[in-house]
């Protein structure tokens, strides 16, 4: 690879301003065009790094004139932003561009649009023009800061337009951000993947691994604290490689004390950590710096040596379980969660056998569970898929069944402590109650006033249940 592939290479100023003029172009546009300000469905789907990207997407989107609906039917303008990272959640999209039709039938002027990690792939771009003629717009990941552009060609021309160029991709800083949360926000330190785990699609949609200035972090988390956020998710596919692409280069542990200097009252959360790159200096980090939540995320995927080297992961079930017994021995409170694939095309029986034994030895507080799916281009795909569903549906509920086993009494010592909550919402099921969670990332349940969402309150606990803690609000 070339030097030149490496280094983090940013948007051009004179290309934003040239955006922003679009901008207002759209704008005028639209305001000769509409009496009442037009609406905008926007809906994103997979991590939390595209709906920071959903975010931007808003924010140009209501510079432009935009409001926002939930509802479809009243949209002058449709847009997904989409996920590939598994087939289930391409499906998804597909099966939502095919509902339009009818509305575009009745609507000639509604203006569709897709754009995301699904769109990045030529094929399904190639599929969506051929299958659903009337998607007006595409444009794939490394076009996000052109949306202004694109959609005015769209609007002025009424023609369709398709933009997905061929990049290792590209950094746009200062676009304009529209918050879904007024007390927690994503903060992107990095974009795209250097490490092409042989299952997945993410490295071939989101182009190559590239970082973030320190400072342009620094100066968006501490305009985030002095407008009231409590809660700063720091979000990267793999941040513990944050800082090598730069041509200053410094290092994620490095970012987190600096992030810790930072005046106000919140708390640091980041995503996803990659075990070959979680280092001590990682762990110290986490342990010295009083914001950074003591909870980490590490996906392990599998338990057997044989399927991590197959997967490309570049580390052992031992190291993995080494840095684990350091992080618990430096932070005995810490939590630990983890992302596990079952079915991969190489996992035996006994593979298998290793994941649970490996389950049962790390003791995840939380595990998100995959059933292996198949993405074509990557390397996995060239094997053969070799498990009947039923098989792998075997495997998954064995999976679960130990979890659910091993966190049953997870949150018992919980009861009778004080924690401190940030309280996000009401819960879903009792719309009684308040929902938030402690720094170690457990959900607390406890009746108060709504007015105290996207707040710290200190809750005691009573009792444990199987996924959460219920408690008490003390005054
Ligand atoms: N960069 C992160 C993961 C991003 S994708 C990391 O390396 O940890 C989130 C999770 O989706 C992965 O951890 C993996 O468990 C799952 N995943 C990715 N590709 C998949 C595939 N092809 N099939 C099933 N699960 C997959
Ligand atoms: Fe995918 Fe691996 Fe990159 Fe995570 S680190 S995004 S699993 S290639
Ligand atoms: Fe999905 Fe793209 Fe994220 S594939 S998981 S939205 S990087």
């Amino acid at each position: 690879m070339t030097e030149l592939a490496f280094s983090s290479v940013f948007v051009p100023d004179g290309e934003l301003k040239r955006q922003a003029a679009y901008r207002e172009r759209v704008r005028l546009l639209l305001a000769k065009r509409y009496l009442e300000p037009p609406l905008c469905h926007l809906h994103t789907f997979g991590c939390q790094g595209n709906v920071n990207d959903g975010e931007k997407l808003r924010g140009m989107l209501a510079e432009m004139g935009y409001g926002f609906t939930d509802r479809k039917e009243e949209a002058g303008l449709i847009l997904y932003n989409t996920c590939a990272v598994r087939e289930h959640a391409e499906d998804r999209v597909f099966g939502l561009i095919g509902e339009l039709k009818r509305l575009k039938r009745a609507r000639p002027d509604l203006v569709i649009g897709l754009c995301g990690c699904m769109i990045q792939q030529k094929a399904v771009a190639e599929k969506i023009q051929k299958s659903y003629p009337y998607v007006d717009l595409l444009f794939g990941t490394h076009e996000l800061h052109r949306l202004p552009e694109l959609l005015y060609e769209v609007l002025s021309g009424q023609k369709k337009v398709l933009s997905i160029p061929d990049s290792d991709g590209m950094i746009a800083e200062n676009l304009p951000v529209r918050r879904e949360n007024s007390f927690a926000a994503g903060v992107s330190i990095m974009y795209g993947c250097n490490n092409f785990c042989s299952y997945c699609i993410v490295p071939y949609v989101r182009g190559r691994e590239r970082s973030r200035r320190k400072e342009d972090i620094l100066r968006e988390v501490s305009e985030l604290a002095d407008t009231g956020y409590h809660e700063i998710m720091l979000l990267g596919q793999n941040v513990n490689s944050y800082g090598k692409t730069l041509s200053e280069p410094t290092d994620f542990p490095t970012l987190l004390r600096e992030i810790n200097e930072i005046p106000g009252d919140f708390w640091v959360r980041f995503m996803t950590s990659h075990p070959k790159d979680a280092t001590e200096a990682l762990i110290d980090a986490m342990a010295d710096c009083g914001k950074v939540c003591k909870s980490l995320h590490l996906p392990v995927q599998s338990g057997s040596d044989k399927v991590l080297r197959d997967m490309n992961r570049g580390y052992t079930k031992e190291d993995y379980l080494k840095i684990i017994r350091y992080a618990k021995k430096r932070m005995p409170e810490m939590t630990l969660s983890t992302d596990i694939i079952v079915g991969f095309p190489t996992e035996t029986e006994a593979d298998f056998a290793d994941t649970l034994s490996l389950v049962r030895e790390a003791g995840f507080d939380n595990a998100y569970t995959f059933l292996y799916s198949r993405r074509a281009g990557t390397r996995a795909a060239e094997w053969e898929d070799v498990f009947s569903p039923e098989e792998k549906q075997d495997r998954f509920s064995r999976l679960l069944n130990l979890l659910r086993e091993i966190g049953e009494n997870r949150y018992t010592p919980l009861v009778g402590q004080t924690k401190r909550v940030l309280v996000e919402g009401k819960d879903n099921r009792k719309d009684k109650l308040l929902s938030g969670r402690t720094a170690e990332n457990v959900i607390v349940e406890f009746a108060g006033d709504p007015a105290l969402i996207g707040s710290f309150v200190q809750v005691r606990v009573d009792a444990a249940l199987s996924w959460a803690a219920r408690g008490t609000l003390v005054e």
